[in-house]
């Protein structure tokens, strides 16, 4: 091929490339999803969020709930250590998600705050106690998925996580808020605007997910989100099959050609999330469409 051809191509490259994004998945809620090495060696997710610490805050002892695949009031989550290190040699970031749709959670005061994030440090990213849930590995930082509570001392908590950052390995800090703007739990933490990935929820919210063939109220949120929020980038997230939420679901062919299209030309696009692991797998959501994402 001659040079005069093969410029715009590389040009043509270099453009698509920039607008690559990836996919976050959670895993932990289902016992049928498979391993959390074999997610990640899958090669199809760039972020693990492991569902849930559904029990924090409030002076409560932390509880940490990962369905069918082990009980951490046994002890035999730490067998996941080594998943998690082989997820993260491999690329793969691997979160800790705060929270979820059933859970018991609050934060009582400022103080309050503080002990859950020292809580956290100690027992899942780079602190020491005898009683790591996961054993050694070190996480890349927390998710917050957080759905109930007014949000309180939610700021508090994700900026007393990012001053350990300074201690060495960056603590990443994410969301998962729901769609309406602004969101009713992770609205005073989010405008903190220390947080790098927003991974916002298009289900189960008819008001703003892509419904009837339309996706002017999708579009038309992620234009208030990314306008109103600061943080490196924001990620779509949809339910991985029409199983996974109660509303939301987006065919592949309908996000790979309307829906990425559109929010790519609006900005601050991140990639997509997948609720969940268990569904993706049935589904095989991810492989049909990581090529568009
Ligand atoms: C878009 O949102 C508006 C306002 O919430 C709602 O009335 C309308 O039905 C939504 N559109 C679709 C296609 O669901
Ligand atoms: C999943 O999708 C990929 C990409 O389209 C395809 O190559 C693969 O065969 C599919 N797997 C299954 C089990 O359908």
């Amino acid at each position: 091929m001659a040079t005069n051809q093969l410029l715009p191509l590389l040009l043509l490259a270099l453009v698509a490339g920039s607008h690559a994004g990836s996919i976050a998945v959670y895993w932990g809620q289902n016992g049928n999803e498979g391993t959390l090495a074999d997610t990640c060696s899958s090669g199809l997710y760039a972020y693990v969020n492991l569902a849930f610490l559904t029990t924090f805050g409030n002076g409560q002892t932390p509880v940490l709930n990962l369905a069918g695949h082990c009980d951490p009031s046994a002890g035999t989550c730490t067998s996941l250590s080594s998943d998690i290190q082989s997820c993260q040699s491999q690329g793969v970031k691997v979160l800790l998600s705060l929270g979820g749709a059933s859970g018991s959670y609050s934060l009582s005061s400022a103080d309050d705050a503080q002990s859950v994030a020292n809580y956290l440090w100690d027992n899942f990213l780079g602190g020491s106690s005898s009683s790591r849930p996961l054993g050694d590995a070190v996480l890349d930082g927390i998710d917050f998925d957080i759905e109930a509570t007014n949000g309180d001392f939610f700021d508090d908590l994700a900026k007393d996580l990012a001053q350990f950052s300074s201690q060495g390995k960056k603590v990443y800090l994410t969301a998962a808020p729901q769609c309406p703007y602004p969101d009713a739990h992770l609205n005073t933490a989010l405008q903190t605007g220390i947080f790098d990935y927003v991974w916002i929820q298009f289900y189960n919210n008819p008001s703003c997910e892509y419904s009837s063939g339309s996706i002017d109220n999708l579009t038309s949120a992620w234009r208030t989100w990314i306008s109103s929020v600061t943080a490196t980038s924001f990620f779509l997230g949809l339910p991985a099959s029409s199983a996974a939420a109660g509303s939301g679901y987006i065919p592949p062919d309908v996000l790979i050609s309307q829906v990425l299209p559109a929010i790519k030309s609006i900005g601050k696009y991140g990639g997509i999330m997948l609720w969940n692991r268990y569904y993706d797998e049935l589904n095989n959501y991810s492989a049909t469409v990581k090529s568009s994402v």
